[in-house]
């Protein structure tokens, strides 16, 4: 019985050429795990491949129940996805955008949005610092604020497995800090958050723990503080780095430049 997610010997090809290969990873209910690694490591594919979004080999397991199985209403009614690049539909204002949140919870004959589900939307949307927003459409708002949009969508999900494909894109810094507080909260919380990161200082900051990508493999595991070593950022992403301290927290805060 583990709670939590538990990703067993994922395996992706794409193209015909591996994209994951035998891929090992958990993420415990009541944390934050961060998905560190290069561009093209496979952290993106991970994700899909969890949400049963593209076939693999292996398998995906969520409360000890088979996520990919799982009929797509029925995942949807405890997971939220916040992709890399998200589509959607030019004619809807923020609010609709956040509402689809809900659609996994509502019956097929229902006419109108019910109290709770707009309720719900509202309270995502204040999380983000969005309500200032709610009737504007969607596709006039920066690039930033669809971001907040995205990720106040998710919220009202309520999911209690969580994942983000680099939410921090397009944020300023204090919305940066913000939005990884707020789903920081929410993992401890009790959920279960998994959030693709290239800022390895937010990643070192926020994440309870770390999964290192690289190559289509699992390169290191573990808290902040052990994964993120000079050999390691040297191996994976071919720069030298000195791991600081953050004189306010007591995180690993690195300080990274080119090699020579
Ligand atoms: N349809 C495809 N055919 C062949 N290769 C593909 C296909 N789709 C993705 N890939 C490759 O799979 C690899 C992993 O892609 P993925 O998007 O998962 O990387 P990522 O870690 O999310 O990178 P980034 O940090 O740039 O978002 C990349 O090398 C990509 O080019
Ligand atoms: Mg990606």
């Amino acid at each position: 019985m583990s709670a939590g997610l538990v990703v067993s010997g994922v395996s992706v090809q794409l193209g015909g050429q591996p994209i994951l290969s035998g891929i090992d990873m958990r993420a415990a209910s009541g944390t934050m795990t961060g998905l560190i690694g290069p561009n093209g490591a496979g952290k993106s594919t991970l994700m899909r491949a969890i949400l049963g979004l593209l076939p693999h080999g292996g398998s995906v397991t969520f409360d000890s129940s088979d996520l990919v199985t799982l009929p797509r209403r029925a995942r949807a009614q405890f997971t939220a996805f916040v992709e890399q690049n998200s589509d959607t539909d030019a004619r809807l204002t923020a609010r609709e955008v956040v509402m689809l949140g809900r659609i996994p919870f509502q019956p097929v004959w229902q006419a109108s949005p019910a109290p709770h589900d707009l309720s719900l939307a509202e309270a995502a949307l204040t999380a983000v610092g969005m309500t200032a927003f709610t009737d504007r459409l969607y596709q006039t708002l920066s690039g930033g604020e669809q971001q907040r949009i995205q990720i106040a969508r998710a919220l009202a999900q309520q999911p209690r497995l969580l994942l983000l494909d680099e939410p921090t894109n397009h944020l300023d810094v204090h919305a940066q800090l913000a939005t990884l507080d707020l789903l920081r909260q929410r993992a401890h919380a009790g959920a279960t958050v998994l959030l693709a990161l290239h800022d390895l200082n937010l990643a070192a900051s926020f994440c309870d723990s770390l999964v290192v990508l690289h190559g289509g493999r699992v390169a290191a595991a573990g808290p902040p503080e052990t994964v993120l070593t000079p050999a390691l950022l040297r191996q994976v992403y071919g720069v030298d780095a000195a791991i600081l301290r953050h004189p306010g927290t007591g995180r690993p805060l690195i300080a990274y430049g080119l090699p020579g």
